[in-house]
Order: C-alpha cells, then sequence, then structure tokens
C-alpha cells in the first residue's frame, strides 16, 4: 500500500496561466509522485515547466468545483517559484519534477520537495467534507462505474452529508449530484434510444 495525500495540484503553462486540478500524490519515502492519465492539462504543463504546487485544503467547493467546470479560484504568486498557490490553501509544497517514468497511460512524475508552508490552521476532520471527497473521486469515475455501485456509494456518503455538512459542503455535494444526474439522464435517453431502434429494426 502507498500512502496518497488528495490535494490539488497548481502548475503553469509557458504563458503563466495556472492550470488547478484535484490530483492524488502519492508518497514515496520523502518525495511525492504526480500521476496524471493522458490527456491531462496538468501534464503538459509539467512538460513545459517543471514545477507544481501541491496545495492542501479543506474547501470542498474547489474540489467539487473543478469536477464540475468551476475551475477559476484564487491564486497567490509563491516567492522562488514560478507556480502559484491556491488562496484557500492550508498548506503547502512545492514540487520540482526530478524524473518521469511514462508509460504511455498515465506517466509518474517524481518530484522532490523544494519548500512548504503554513497559512492557516487545521480545523479539524468532517464527515462531509469527507463524503464529498467520495463522491468527487466517484464523479471522475462515472464513466467506468455500475449503476448500482454509484446508487450504493451515494446511498451511503448523503448519511454523513444529512448528519454533517454547512451551507460550503452542501453547495460542493449539489454541485457534483447535478453531475450524477446528468450523467443518469444520459444513460437512461441512450437506453430508451436503444429499445427504440430495437423496436423498430
Ligand atoms: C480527489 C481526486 C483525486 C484525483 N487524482 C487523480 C490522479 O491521481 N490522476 C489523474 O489523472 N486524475 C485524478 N483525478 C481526476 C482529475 O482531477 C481530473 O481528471 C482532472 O481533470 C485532471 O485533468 P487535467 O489536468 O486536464 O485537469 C482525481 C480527482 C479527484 C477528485
Amino acid at each position: 500500500m502507498t500512502y496518497i495525500r488528495e490535494t490539488i495540484v497548481t502548475t503553469v503553462d509557458t504563458n503563466g496561466s495556472v492550470h488547478i486540478a484535484p490530483l492524488g500524490i502519492i508518497q514515496q519515502d520523502d518525495n511525492w509522485i504526480i500521476a496524471p492519465f493522458r490527456p491531462s492539462k496538468t501534464l503538459e504543463n509539467l512538460a513545459a515547466i517543471p514545477y507544481a504546487v501541491a496545495n492542501y485544503t479543506d474547501d470542498m467547493l474547489v474540489f467539487a468545483g473543478c469536477l464540475t467546470g468551476r475551475k477559476e479560484w484564487p491564486t497567490v504568486a509563491v516567492k522562488n517559484c514560478p507556480v502559484p498557490r491556491l488562496e484557500s490553501a492550508l498548506s503547502h509544497s512545492v514540487l520540482k519534477v526530478v524524473s518521469v517514468k511514462d508509460d504511455g497511460l498515465r506517466p509518474q512524475h517524481l518530484c522532490k520537495v523544494v519548500s512548504e508552508a503554513t497559512h492557516a490552521p487545521f480545523t479539524g476532520l468532517n464527515r462531509a467534507k469527507a463524503a464529498i471527497l467520495e463522491l468527487a473521486i466517484l464523479v471522475s469515475r462515472l464513466h467506468m462505474l455500475p449503476p448500482e455501485k454509484i446508487d450504493a456509494e451515494i446511498a451511503f456518503l448523503t448519511i454523513a452529508i444529512e448528519k454533517t455538512a454547512g451551507p460550503d459542503e452542501q453547495q460542493a455535494w449539489s454541485w457534483l449530484m447535478q453531475r450524477v444526474k446528468d450523467h443518469r439522464d444520459a444513460a437512461d435517453a441512450k437506453g430508451k434510444d436503444v429499445v427504440h431502434h430495437d423496436h423498430h429494426g
């Protein structure tokens, strides 16, 4: 088993435009591996500018937003680093790519930690935030999962939302659930289409 931190990774292109994406960074001794599936803007950016900031945040609006087309979040410049950090990061690590192992599908970027800083206190765990993280991962894999698995996971995660969410968590949850609904509606429409064709064919 390898330890993974669920982070918001910021990278930049050669023009300095920032890209924000939720990515799990994988621990390897004192280093961290960033492994984006192809195709990915993060991958392109790392090839051009081999630095990333791993932002440690419990702002679930950023995780849910990035997966639902809301990719613009405030960033702040980091001293001696070409890549800015997320404003809402409680802390961050500046990562420098030292080597790339490319398997064609999910190139592994081994990164060393250049610097780290803390910006705000960690204020404790929350079940709704954890449930949103799980739903975010589920939403990023909707196309690979059977409908029964999606429904069963959501039924379980909903308990934590109903018991422990604040307004931001309710908002993040509803952005992601809209994405689940769109996926279900598209699957239903496709199902009806098949029935229709069968009937006439
Ligand atoms: C918590 C979390 C962890 C994720 N980890 C990864 C990862 O390690 N690799 C990856 O390719 N996508 C991961 N994803 C999905 C990416 O966020 C998503 O595909 C994103 O759009 C990356 O593509 P981009 O660099 O073009 O934005 C993760 C999503 C979530 C919510």
